[in-house]
């Protein structure tokens, strides 16, 4: 049997592949280089979607009815802040799912991707004890994010910025909030469902929770001199280091130096992207040595806490936000799962005693 289903393929998907050898991420036959920073977040939810969807989708028809789907789901925003208050923003985010409805009428992809960073921008104002600010249709769906949040317009860069990591993360094969997805949409659930489920499996820290503790780690090692001793102190009480290591990939995550670039047209990121290569030099060299047969490189994670800190976006938003970007992937695997899939019901071995003999 294969522990953790390492190398079982479960379902077939015409949306992404992961080449773990060539270090490869290919979206709807595209290599991921050829669309970050280069293609709009509506224009990739179209391409992904595409076939899926009645009408066919567009750039332009999805940033419309993506606007007016943040209009709708944004009503009920004044009913659910009260309601999350005592509870951490990605609990409020999964209460605010779980409030949509899977007999709603809007398409419920375009519900679910809406959705999202409504509650999210919300949820982080409430933090800080702002009132929310209502989304602006006419807005991309990435500027209009950060608009939520901020209340004022962000900078093209930063809208630049934030547009090329939702893009990154928007989909990559059949990752444990994908598969949950797909697991669901196969019992005939519901999108919405299916979404509130991948986003519990995306909140674990070996998956979507990893950045925020890539950001504590820096922190926690604080300059160039406590690296090497850090790391080795860590590694030494049996940690693991956030920001490296995947089940997939052999070779370094294609995805983290996509958003390296990214960083690193934004204020500020200079600095703090020239101490995380200090670190992340030192972590692949320990790493190396301590599993010399097992190739742990650096994954999406590690550049995703330095963009996202580098927005001003708080450390306990990052997996929300990650979830904002992959939220358009997990409606293309539900939507290809209710179209083509079968139930998904894998068996167990049983190891466990056998009754007694009468
Ligand atoms: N730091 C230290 N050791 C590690 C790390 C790491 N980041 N990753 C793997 N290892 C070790 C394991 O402990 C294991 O050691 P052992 O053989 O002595 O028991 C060995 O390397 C092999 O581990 P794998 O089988 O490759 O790990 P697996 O495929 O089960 O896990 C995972 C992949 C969860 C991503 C892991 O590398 C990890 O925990 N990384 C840190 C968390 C992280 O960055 N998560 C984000 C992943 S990207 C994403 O989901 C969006």
């Amino acid at each position: 049997m294969s522990d953790g289903l390492d190398g079982v393929i479960a379902a077939e998907t015409v949306l992404s592949h992961v080449d773990g050898a060539g270090g490869r991420l290919i979206l709807r036959g595209r290599q991921l280089e050829e669309i970050a920073g280069r293609q709009s977040l509506e224009a990739t939810a179209a391409m992904l979607w595409h076939g899926l969807v009645d009408p066919m989708p567009d750039e332009a028809g999805v940033q419309a009815s993506l606007g007016a789907a943040r209009v709708e789901v944004y009503r009920s925003v004044p009913t659910l802040l009260p309601l999350v208050r005592e509870l951490t923003l990605l609990e409020g985010l999964r209460f605010g799912l779980a409030g949509l409805s899977d007999r709603a009428e809007r398409p419920h992809h375009l519900l679910a991707t809406a959705a999202i960073p409504v509650f999210v921008a919300a949820l982080i104002r409430s933090q800080n004890g702002m009132a929310p600010v209502a989304p602006d249709p006419t807005l991309g769906h990435a500027a209009d994010f950060l608009r939520m949040i901020r209340g004022v317009e962000a900078t093209p860069a930063e809208t630049q910025a934030l547009e090329t990591y939702l893009v990154t993360v928007s989909d990559h094969g059949l990752n444990a909030s994908t598969f949950t997805a797909r697991v669901i949409a196969s019992t005939q659930a519901g999108m919405i469902s299916a979404v509130l489920g991948a986003l519990c499996a995306l909140k674990g820290p070996l998956h979507g929770g990893a950045p925020g503790p890539v950001l504590d780690m820096l922190d926690g090692i604080g300059g160039a001199e406590n690296i090497r001793p850090w790391l080795e102190t860590e590694l030494g009480r049996g940690a693991r280091l956030m920001g490296f290591g995947h089940r997939v990939y052999r070779v370094r995550d294609p995805r983290a130096d996509v958003l390296k670039a990214a960083v690193a047209g934004l204020r500020g990121g200079a600095n703090r992207i020239a101490f995380a290569e200090q670190v992340e030099r030192a972590a692949l060299a320990v790493l190396r040595e301590r599993h010399p047969g097992r190739r742990l490189d650096t994954n999406v994670e590690f550049y995703t806490a330095l963009l996202l800190e580098a927005l001003q976006l708080p450390r306990d938003a990052f997996t929300a936000v990650f979830a904002a970007g992959r939220v358009i992937g997990w409606a293309a695997h539900i939507l290809e799962q209710e179209t083509n899939g079968r139930l998904i019901r894998p068996q167990s071995k049983y190891v466990g005693p056998l009754p007694q003999a009468a």
